[in-house]
């Protein structure tokens, strides 16, 4: 039985507290957004699940902000992966902590890949985009900025 206060879940409308997100600057480009969302953290270029951010160019951005939608986040890495190597251009994604020790993780990033991940001292309190409460997920999440070393760096970051 799922504890109080806990949510289990794997919809793709949960949405990152702007001043999370804030916390890392400012970005120019959403892939993976709301209009509403994209007002909210002033992301001046957006794409939603009506325009399809997988099959948009991302080169032409400098700062990307990615909470990727759950069941496709291995999409959107690749992707963020991709467009770093051509434009060195300030990619954090959001994500699972879990996903990082999978095999589909390590394989997109390559042997040469890498960067920073900030792990929070606790868990993002997502909103719902569904009605539901916003509440803690049963799992931790961390945010990935990708850079051109091929290590992986962990930094600390308190809520
Ligand atoms: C986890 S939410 C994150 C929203 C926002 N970026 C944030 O940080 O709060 C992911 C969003 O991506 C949208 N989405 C789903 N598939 C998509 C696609 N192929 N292209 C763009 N957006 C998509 C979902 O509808 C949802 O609003």
């Amino acid at each position: 039985m799922a504890k109080a206060g806990v949510v289990f879940t794997k919809d793709n409308e949960y949405y990152t507290p702007s001043v999370f997100v804030e916390r890392f600057g400012k970005f120019d480009y959403d892939p993976a957004t709301t209009k509403e969302k994209a007002a909210e953290f002033g992301v001046e270029h957006f794409d939603t699940i009506e325009t399809d951010g997988l099959k948009a160019d991302w080169t032409p951005y400098k700062r990307i902000w990615i909470n990727p939608p759950f069941t496709i986040k291995h999409e959107f890495f690749r992707k963020a992966v991709e467009t770093f190597t051509k434009t060195k251009a300030d990619i954090y994604i959001l994500f699972p902590i879990e996903f990082i020790t999978t095999k589909r993780f390590h394989d997109i990033l390559g042997p040469r890949g890498g960067g920073v991940i900030y792990v929070p001292d606790g868990r993002i309190k997502f909103e719902s985009g569904l009605g539901k409460k916003a509440n803690s997920p049963a799992f931790g999440s961390c945010v990935m900025k990708l850079a051109d070393i091929s290590t992986v760096i962990m930094e600390r970051i308190q809520l």
